[in-house]
């Protein structure tokens, strides 16, 4: 008897709560830095709004192991999680498991991100995820220790940056055996693909295949970009750099070990946290110009997508509205410096008061170079693959950057050649 009372008093919460209309959704979000408890944050606020909940998962760190994870459950048709956080290369990869957000969100809302995310979210008409933070590549520099060695502005050039981070590194090595002058992400993955597009374009290298289609990896200009990179690691980067991530070169980093880093932005945000040993200590610039080249910053970012399986899609797309909304992007500015979507924050006051370079930089955020992931589409994945492997094999000295990137030429026609 007990147990059929208990039974049907389920039975009754369940019906109150389906009466009410609330779900649970799953939701895919972040786990670099501090994007986990962001995450939360926001999804909390929704259902605290909403009266439904919202269970957030751990996802893998690299974006190329959540992609092959995502790929799997989305070419299963799996129902299991409701929103993904997609990263700003996929839409080609994975847009046929999504819905159309223009059906959920009203065209004025869309309208208030930056058109040229929109477009790249946009995939045969169909806008398969909302703008969530836009990310650009910035130098990161020690402010107290330019400084001390009499340097007045950071680097502009590579070959500045190399003699600064030296000199530096020379003088702190004789109180701290660990200090580096420069880490950045040199492990063979996604990562790497957007640090070295960075070196290359701003040697004027081009972006490894053009908006045409056209693969143009192998020219002079990035052979340079390539053999003055090379010649960082092992002197000013250290060996290991080769098997960092951004979270890897920012432990470094943020443990006070180094006099420049190549992140993205949320590490301004991590590093002034209490208990930081750079606190206070941070500078951000555009990253150095190669010679007679420009800066170049490599544009990423995250969307919010809602997964076409979903058993509640609505519910789904409501949370995406919310969390990519001007409060929240707000918020997030605030208190974790993501880069926000749309433009008018990045006049907001609370927003530069908490992080002074969203004005100073806004030219980098808003001219950041993209990475060939639209004219390649599906074969995106094995484009940077390919390109990364070949920068790796050039890091780690294993290849010269000459035929290192002829041989890339070749495997980028032979993927072309089979569609793109
Ligand atoms: C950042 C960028 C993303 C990029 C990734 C590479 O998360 O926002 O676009 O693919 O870094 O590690």
């Amino acid at each position: 008897m007990k147990r059929v009372l208990a039974s049907l008093s389920l039975t009754l919460a369940c019906a109150a709560v389906s009466q009410a209309g609330a779900v649970t959704l799953t939701f895919a979000c972040d786990s670099v830095g501090q994007g986990f408890d962001e995450c939360k944050k926001g999804a909390d606020a929704w259902a605290k709004r909403t009266g439904n909940t919202v269970r957030l998962i751990q996802v893998p760190k690299e974006t190329d192991q959540r992609l092959a994870l995502y790929q799997q459950q989305l070419g299963a048709r799996s129902a299991d999680v409701d929103v993904y956080m997609i990263d700003v290369v996929w839409p080609g990869l994975i847009g046929q498991h999504l819905l159309d957000m223009k059906k959920y969100i009203p065209a004025a809302e869309i309208n208030r991100h930056f058109p040229a995310i929109v477009q790249n979210n946009t995939i045969g008409g169909k806008l398969v995820g909302m703008p969530f933070f836009t990310d650009a590549g910035v130098l990161y520099y020690r402010t107290d220790l330019l400084k001390k060695y009499g340097y007045t502005k950071p680097p502009k050039t590579w070959n500045e940056l190399a003699t600064m981070a030296q000199k530096i590194q020379a003088g702190e090595r004789k109180t701290n055996s660990r200090f580096v002058g420069f880490v950045f992400q040199g492990k063979n993955y996604e990562g790497l693909t957007c640090d070295a597009l960075e070196w290359i374009s701003s040697f004027g290298g081009g972006t490894i295949v053009d908006s045409s289609g056209k693969v143009t990896i192998n020219n002079a200009k990035t052979v340079q970009a390539l053999q003055a990179i090379q010649g960082l690691v092992g002197t000013v980067a250290p060996q290991a750099v080769t098997t960092y991530g951004e979270e890897e070169a920012r432990n470094v980093w943020q443990a006070g070990n180094a006099a420049f880093m190549r992140n993205w932005p949320y590490a301004y945000a991590a590093g002034q946290e209490q208990g930081s040993a750079v606190r206070g200590k941070i500078g951000v610039a555009a990253l150095p110009a190669g010679t007679g080249g420009k800066p170049a910053a490599t544009l990423g970012g995250w969307q919010l997508a809602v997964n076409a399986y979903s058993k509640n899609p609505k519910e789904a797309a409501s949370l995406v509205q919310y969390l990519t909304g001007v409060q929240e992007q707000k918020r997030r500015a605030v208190e974790a410096s993501y880069n926000p979507t749309i433009a008018s924050l990045y006049k907001d006051k609370d927003v530069l008061k908490a992080v002074p370079f969203f004005g100073s930089l806004y030219d980098v955020f808003t001219n950041a170079v993209a990475r060939p992931a639209t004219v390649t589409g599906s074969k995106y994945n094995q484009v940077s693959d390919a390109f990364s492997t070949a920068v790796y094999n050039v890091l780690t000295k294993k290849s010269a950057p000459g035929p290192a990137m002829k041989t890339l030429e070749g495997q980028l026609n032979r993927i072309k050649g089979r569609g793109w």
